[in-house]
């Protein structure tokens, strides 16, 4: 069995920094915090519409990750060429929808066969690590092995919306089932989406897993973990820093 690692998805930092549009909360910032406090690499997704990261967080990441820097991207020329430019570690190919909140469903690996593959071989070239996100369905996951993807990632999603105990038990066969034909076919495995500290143990016993990308619950966890130092900070700046 393979150690499972942890990168911090840290859109969500970015995310608190476009809502006022200047330079804080900086993720770049926040991935020496990570990394710091165990986590193995750092992942991002840089969206087409720039929602949350911008292309200098990544240049900027690049300099700063010292572990496994991971970026999310869709199968878009813009974001190719940057990510050509940037040489992460490891690219995560991920479907995008401009409306949507987060990435819904996995890649559709049938549909775009070929121009995966031919984006696996340019990232090979640069010596990238290639994954691709996808449902734990066999099927996509032998697809995803014909493209020559390094790794698939397993879109834990359905399993951490899952209402009832079945619906959890069926969820996690699918995805241990995934992961095992993976390991089958010569691809390693990932998992994210929706993970927390609740849903996370049962994940734990995904065979070969390697890395869990996690951002959402963390971030929010941060909020309440960090809010009491905050305020308490501020309030004792205001009694200090009154003028006599
Ligand atoms: N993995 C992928 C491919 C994602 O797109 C996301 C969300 O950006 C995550 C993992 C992390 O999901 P969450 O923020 O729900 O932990």
């Amino acid at each position: 069995m393979p150690e499972t690692v942890l990168c911090v998805n840290i859109d969500h930092i970015a995310t608190l920094r476009q809502a006022r549009g200047g330079i804080e909360p900086d993720p770049i910032a926040g991935a020496v915090i990570c990394e710091d406090n165990g986590a193995a690499g750092i992942t991002v997704h840089l969206r087409e519409d720039r929602r949350h990261i911008q292309d200098l967080d990544v240049t900027g990441l690049r300099d700063v990750v010292r572990g496994k820097f991971n970026l999310e991207m869709a199968l878009s020329d813009d974001i190719i060429a940057v990510a050509r430019t940037v040489v992460p570690n490891q690219i995560t190919l991920v479907p995008e929808k401009r409306e949507e909140l987060t990435t819904e469903g996995g890649l559709d690996v049938g549909a775009n066969m070929k121009r995966i593959s031919e984006v696996v071989r340019i990232f090979h070239d640069l010596g990238v690590v290639v994954s691709l996100f996808v449902e734990p369905d066999k099927r996509v996951v032998a697809l995803s092995a014909e493209t020559g993807a390094d790794f698939v990632e397993l879109h834990t999603g359905t399993y951490c919306n899952a209402k009832t105990g079945p619906d959890l038990q069926k969820e996690l066969e699918r995805i241990y089932d995934a992961a095992q034909y993976a390991l089958s076919v010569g691809v390693r495995v990932n998992a994210g989406h929706g993970l927390n500290y609740r849903n996370l143990p049962q994940i734990l016993s995904t065979p070969g897993l390697e890395e869990l990308n996690i951002g959402h619950s963390i971030i929010s966890r941060a909020v309440f973990t960090g809010l009491a130092g905050a305020v308490k900070e501020m309030a004792d700046l205001i009694l200090t820093a009154r003028p006599a």
